[in-house]
């Protein structure tokens, strides 16, 4: 097999040159990196998990009509996605106040926010990914305002989209990071949802014990990562309990 023209290569993801024009694949490393590079390691098995889990979360939100960029899975680690140009914008909603947040305000972790907020970050691995404002992503011309205001609105769907499908199988969605492409299709130009949404992107805390089951526990060393994101595609019924063939649907928590 010819081998694919790699386009980009991230910190847990590799993108390559689709198999017709207007795609990509995306690859899904098991790489973690955590503070813009800072702390570095393997999670086995994370790749595949992901890969699953933002296949799951992708298509179950194009399902309530929110476009997003995925098309299929293809593999155990690589999935089609929409050629997209990547808004330079990392979109964080919060529901409760946690990681760089509670630093930052000095507010409690677990604390319920009044109401969800969103911040923005600039994507930049040279200056750390830092904090903007809606001044600055429209001044500098990183999104139009109008790209904004759909953005938002987009993110804020996600969000409760989200926190109802996580509250159901025994989840409480802490927070999340997500990223928007510009895809173009002749004439037209639509806004969607890019990257991945997965345990790497969220924080999700168990909604009894307040477990962490997502990236923190690598950031912090806490240890089972691997554990903790299959546990969390276990619930949400996508990996196979007895066997491949034994996929059930979501797990209904009381
Ligand atoms: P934060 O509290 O560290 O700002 O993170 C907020 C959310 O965004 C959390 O769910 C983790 C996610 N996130 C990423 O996906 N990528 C990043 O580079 C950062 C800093 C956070």
């Amino acid at each position: 097999m010819a081998r694919r023209r790699q386009i980009y290569e991230g910190k847990a993801k590799v993108i390559f040159e689709g198999p017709e024009p207007g795609t990509l694949v995306q690859y899904f490393k098991d790489d973690a990196t955590a503070f813009n590079n800072q702390k570095r390691g393997t999670i086995t098995g994370k790749g595949v998990l992901n890969n699953r889990i933002s296949e799951y979360l992708m298509t179950r939100i194009g399902e309530i009509g929110v476009p997003t960029h995925f098309v299929r899975r293809l593999n155990m680690r690589e999935q089609l996605i929409k050629e997209v140009e990547i808004i330079p914008i990392e979109v964080v909603v919060r529901n409760v106040a946690a990681g760089s947040l509670s630093k930052r305000l000095g507010i409690e972790e677990g604390q319920s926010l009044p109401r969800s907020i969103i911040e923005y970050y600039y994507k930049s691995d040279e200056l750390g990914d830092p904090m903007v404002g809606e001044e600055h992503i429209t001044a500098f011309g990183w999104a139009a305002p109008q790209e904004l205001d759909e953005m938002v609105a987009m993110s804020l769907r996600v969000n409760d989209f989200l926190s109802g499908l996580f509250f159901g199988v025994g989840i409480r969605l802490i927070d999340f990071k997500i990223e928007y492409g510009r895809h173009y299709t002749n004439e037209d130009m639509r806004i969607v949802l890019a990257d991945e949404i997965s345990p790497d992107s969220c924080r999700l805390w168990d909604l009894h014990t307040n477990e962490k089951m997502d990236k923190d526990r690598f950031r912090r060393d806490m240890g089972n990562v691997a554990e903790a994101y299959q546990e969390v595609a276990r619930r949400l019924g996508i990996l196979p309990e007895s066997g491949p063939t034994d996929i059930k649907g979501p797990k209904v928590m009381q």
